[in-house]
């Protein structure tokens, strides 16, 4: 059968790779895809990222499943479309993905039914929001209510960047219309986790747990970006907190969405900000996998993605289950000079390792040009190690990480302390 995979990160080229170990699998196609899915043989890449195009390609083409790596397309409503044209696709409606396109509507549907998550108020007029902002002080979070790529959410510690970020969304339009409305909400404390679960609508199959490094240097300092590294299982979520998640977050919101007529299908990505005394409360919800969550986990996946994501589109995720391997994978994020306000692109990359049973590089900002492999975005490659403890996992990963060069590479050292230091 042929396969597509819509997007072209290192979530997409992670998840083609899994996908095309299956073997019932004739072709994996990534739309658009990167230089790393155009040199391995198994997959192709299609110039290709309008929903229409996609949906067009895809019945001349006859693919049997069509997988949606980003939220922009879902948003867009792709999976709509190709429902209307009898096409076989995984992903929520683009109603369903409100989740994470309008925080307004997460923070709604969450207050509606119970789900626990920060104290909030959404505002469309500057003044009544700078008015909130003086009456409950910092720190505070200001969030933009629709998809803004990474920058929508301000985390201000002092009273003036909040009302900064106000005058930027609300005042000087910024964000555009992703910014005409903000959430306002309580500033949480605690460490983060990414709880990410198949849905088929009504069925979970939650995946192994992970967690990823958010900011740009060592030690959780500088900018926030996109994530510069991630692992699993993720060692604070214990079988009893998983437990509660379910129970107190990830079964009302598929139950709450069905309830509301919104069923949700597609992988449900939650979050997650766990104080010390082990309460989780939801940060967001995104409508999709992670990056570069996904890395790491699908290193670890040892059963046919290709027939979990055939159960999730046919309604019956509560028949199978999942097998992982038991070892750590850990990913290093290597990101171009720049990254993240402007990343530079056009660097030469060079020294990647062959693949083996511990090891594997995901590309994502990669392009090949005459033979030669480009940077072509801001996050370039992750690099995933594969270990029987957390440590071994990192001495993998760096091994590699050491081997690949390209100009202004920045990349973090101490991918998975937290995990490290955590006590067995
Ligand atoms: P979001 O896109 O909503 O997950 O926000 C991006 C990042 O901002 C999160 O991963 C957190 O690090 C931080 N953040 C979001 N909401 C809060 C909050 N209520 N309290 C503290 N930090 C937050
Ligand atoms: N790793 C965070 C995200 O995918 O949104």
């Amino acid at each position: 059968m042929k396969i597509l995979v819509v997007g072209s990160g290192g979530r997409e080229h992670a998840l083609a790779w899994k996908i095309a170990q299956s073997e019932r699998i004739q072709m994996v196609y990534v739309a658009p895809g990167n230089g790393g899915t155009a040199s391995d043989s198994r997959l192709e890449n299609m110039p290709l990222s309008d929903p229409a195009a996609l949906a067009l390609f895809a019945q001349r083409e006859h693919i049997a499943l069509t997988v949606v790596g980003p939220e922009t397309p879902l948003a867009a409503g792709i999976v709509d479309l190709f429902r209307e044209k009898g096409l076989k696709i995984f992903g929520p409606t683009k109603q369903a993905a409100q989740l994470e396109s309008s925080k307004d509507f997460a923070k709604a549907f969450m207050q509606r039914h119970g789900i626990p998550t920060a104290r909030y108020q959404t505002f469309t007029d500057s003044a009544a929001a700078h008015a909130y902002i003086d009456q409950h002080g910092a720190p505070i979070v200001i969030k933009a209510d629709g998809l803004a790529a990474g920058k929508g959410v301000v985390v201000a510690m002092e009273i003036g960047e909040a009302h900064a970020a106000i005058d930027m969304m609300l005042s000087d339009n910024q964000l555009g219309n992703a910014g005409a409305r903000v959430v306002i909400e309580e500033f949480l404390e605690g460490e983060e986790a990414s709880f990410i679960v198949m849905v088929d609508g009504k069925n979970i199959l939650p995946l192994a747990t992970s967690q990823d490094h958010k900011r740009l240097a060592d030690h959780d300092q500088g900018p926030n970006t996109g994530g510069m590294g991630a692992y699993s299982p993720a060692p604070i979520v214990t079988p009893a907190l998983h437990a509660r998640v379910m129970r107190e977050i990830i079964i009302p919101t598929v139950q709450g969405m069905a309830k509301d007529g919104i069923p949700f299908t597609g992988f449900l990505y939650a979050g997650l900000m766990i104080d010390k005394a082990g309460n989780a409360k939801t940060l967001e919800f995104n409508c999709r996998m992670g990056d570069p969550e996904t890395q790491p986990i699908m290193a670890r996946l040892k059963t046919d993605l290709v027939t979990v994501i055939e159960h999730a589109v046919a309604g019956t995720l509560d028949t199978i289950e999942l097998e992982w391997d038991r070892r750590t994978a850990l990913g290093v994020v290597m990101a171009a000079a720049g990254y993240p306000d402007a990343p530079r692109g056009g660097d030469i990359i060079s020294g990647i390792p062959a693949e083996t049973t511990d090891c594997v590089t995901f590309h994502a900002g990669t392009r090949q040009v005459d033979g030669k492999l480009i940077t072509a975005g801001g996050r370039v490659l992750c690099v995933v190690g594969l270990g029987d403890s957390v440590k071994m996992a990192q001495k993998q990963a760096y091994e590699a990480v050491d081997q690949i060069a390209f100009e202004g590479a920045q990349f973090r050292r101490d991918i998975g302390w937290r995990a490290v230091k955590r006590p067995a």
